[in-house]
């Protein structure tokens, strides 16, 4: 039997935590056809996809997180990212790094029992600033050897003097604190609109702009419908406090019992990355805290923008948005399909699921049985697809 969410863990609580930083996007001058960013954002807009901040040169941010997919990873061939140093590839799937800004800092909430926020999808990051700053060091990422490196290779970029214009003349002098700096203005960057558009459909429809056909409109509904989708109780979709906009995330981590990717290219990894090989099991949660009753839990992603952001899950086992939502539906139901290592193509052939990844602590009180038909399904999916940004209202016609 399911149970509503709101017995288990209120969100409504979680979702008052959750602050809306204040969109640094000042409306106003329009500058060379761009509107006016501060100036720390606009610094940090240039890091964020500068390609010579990696060693050897040619991976930024934007390469794994592109403003034309959601701002994932664009390339589909392989269901994690792929390294700048050839043949080196994460363990994770790229997810979208917009809508981060409104993640709380990483807290442990001790009314709901619940770990709640931070960056990176097992919260090892605690904030955003935090974050930025990892990806240049990490050797399976952007693999510069040390902070000193990517420091130098600011202070002969084109916008060294923006950076002194804001932090100061001596801004780059000093590794550490230039270092801070660089993430601090990342965080800056990610902070504004241009990351945090919140013009899908959907919105509009909210502001009462658009309509959602009749599709849409029941797919809304199924996904709120605690007896139904009851996907609202992890992925809200109704306006907060004060109208702030739907996040679709309520930031806490669940186990969904995803199996393993064999597609991952992370297995085939060298010992020194990978010592487990075809063992490795990623914990998520559970290995950062060093718990295993947090095992194989991820935190929420938001859904916005999911439709152009595939693959989905940590391990990017779903290729596509119908069968992340028939797994959700009959991830109990089907049989277990006989290997642990079945991909999403064969196992929708052969009608089973493959036994998740982290068997422990897989959440089936409220997802795995959901009983709902294919044009459920099907509605479901076409509801997700009006939450990508960039929607324009129809033209006014006679
Ligand atoms: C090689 C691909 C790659 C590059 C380059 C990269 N990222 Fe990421 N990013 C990822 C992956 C994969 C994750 C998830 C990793 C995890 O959870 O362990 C991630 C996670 C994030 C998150 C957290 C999102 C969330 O929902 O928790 C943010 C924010 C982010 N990246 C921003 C950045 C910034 C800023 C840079 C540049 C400094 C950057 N990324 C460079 C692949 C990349
Ligand atoms: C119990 C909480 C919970 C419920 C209920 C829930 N989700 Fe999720 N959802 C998650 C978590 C946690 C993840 C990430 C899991 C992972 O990566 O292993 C996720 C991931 C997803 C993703 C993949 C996003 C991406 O970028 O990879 C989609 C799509 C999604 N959910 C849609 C839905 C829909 C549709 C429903 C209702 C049918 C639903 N969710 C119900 C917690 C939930």
């Amino acid at each position: 039997m399911k149970r509503a969410r709101s017995v288990i863990f209120p969100i409504a609580a979680v979702a008052c935590m959750v602050s809306l930083p204040a969109l640094g996007w000042a409306e106003g001058p329009v500058l060379g056809g761009q509107r006016f960013l501060p100036l720390k954002a606009q610094l940090g807009q240039k890091l964020f996809f500068d390609s010579d901040l990696s060693t050897p040169p040619g991976q930024s941010c934007s390469s794994c997180h592109d403003p034309n997919a959601g701002f994932s990873d664009p390339d589909p061939r392989t269901p994690t990212s792929k390294g700048v140093i050839p043949g080196r590839f994460g363990s994770r799937n790229a997810p979208t790094a917009a809508y981060s800004a409104f993640a709380p800092a990483f807290h442990y909430d001790p009314a709901e029992g619940l770990f709640v926020g931070g960056q990176f999808l097992d919260g090892r990051a605690a904030t955003l600033e935090d974050q930025a700053g990892m990806p240049f060091l990490n050797p399976l990422e952007m693999a510069n050897p040390d902070k000193a490196t990517v420091v130098r290779k600011v202070r002969q970029a084109h916008y060294a003097d923006l950076f002194r214009a804001v932090y100061g003349p001596k801004a780059l002098a000093e590794v550490d604190r230039a270092y801070d700096r660089i993430a601090d203005a990342i965080a800056a960057f990610e902070n504004t609109r241009l990351m945090n558009r919140f013009s899908a459909k959907y919105d509009a429809y909210l502001a009462g702009k658009a309509e959602l056909t009749p599709a849409e409109a029941n797919g809304l509904r199924l996904f709120e419908d605690p007896a139904k989708g009851n996907c609202a109780a992890c992925h809200p979709s109704a306006p907060g406090p004060g109208r702030t906009p739907p996040l679709f995330t309520d930031y806490t981590y669940d186990n969904l019992g995803v199996p393993r990717n064999p597609a991952n290219p992370f297995y085939g990894l060298p010992a020194e990355f990978n010592p487990e090989q075809r063992e490795f099991v990623d914990r998520g949660l559970g290995a950062v805290l060093a718990r295993s009753s947090e095992d194989g839990k991820f935190k929420v992603p938001t859904l916005r923008n999911v439709a152009v952001s595939g693959p989905y899950m940590h391990n990017g086992y779903f290729a596509s948005l119908r069968a992340v939502v028939a797994f959700y539906n009959d991830r109990d139901v089907r049989p277990a399909c006989k290997s642990r290592f079945v991909g999403e193509a064969e196992a929708l052939r052969r009608g089973c699921w493959p036994r998740p990844e982290v068997t422990h602590n897989v959440n089936r009180d409220e997802l795995g049985q959901l009983g709902l038909t294919d044009q459920e399904v099907d509605d479901i999916v076409v509801f997700l697809q009006t939450l990508t940004d960039g929607y324009r209202l129809p033209p006014v016609t006679e």
